[in-house]
């Protein structure tokens, strides 16, 4: 289950109830995907063939049609990343900037565990989504936001698009963000 750390007073926050409550004030989606679903063999695998990412999408294909119809995507994909990636750390390093999108970013993670960094109301600030396994979050469109790997460095994440062409980062320069 995601968990919330607010940056600017390190506040967490925890529990199902809590989260949603938390996410859903900050206009960020939450809904939660059954992990066991996935064959035990790709649970922990994160260095993907095609064949295992065709077998994840079918795993899920109710879950991502369903998610799909309500909200307008039409397009998906998995992506996964590793130690196992060629140019971890660089791809990384990209990520890590602040930026905002013209259309949602949908993220279902199907294993292992990242952090999104998003840019919430005045109140709050910024705050830190820890995911893991069977966590769907959603970015707003135009939230200033970014996505990172935690420690063990290593996820799966389904990918929704509305408008695979339109997916672009825009940088968004904030002084005020610390890293
Ligand atoms: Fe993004």
């Amino acid at each position: 289950m995601a968990e919330i750390r607010i940056r600017n007073t390190n506040e967490r926050i925890s529990g199902e109830q809590e989260v949603r409550e938390f996410l859903s004030k900050q206009d960020v989606l939450y809904e939660h995907w059954d992990p066991s679903k996935l064959p035990a063999h790709l649970q922990e695998k994160f260095a993907l063939t095609d064949e295992d990412k065709s077998e994840i999408l079918s795993t899920f294909d109710t879950e991502i049609r369903d998610l799909a119809d309500r909200r307008g995507y039409k397009t998906w994909d998995i992506i996964s990343l590793s130690d196992a990636t060629p140019n971890l750390d660089e791809l990384l390093k990209k990520f890590e900037n602040v930026h905002t999108h013209t259309e949602d970013e949908v993220r279902a993670i199907t294993a292992g565990r990242g952090i999104f960094i998003i840019k919430g109301n005045e109140e709050i600030g910024y705050f830190d989504v820890e995911l893991e396994a069977g966590d769907v979050i959603s970015v707003p469109e135009g939230y200033a936001h970014f996505f990172t790997l935690m420690d063990n460095r290593q996820i799966v994440a389904v990918r929704l698009f509305i408008e695979t062409e339109g997916w672009i980062a825009h940088s968004y320069d904030d002084p005020t963000f610390v890293k």
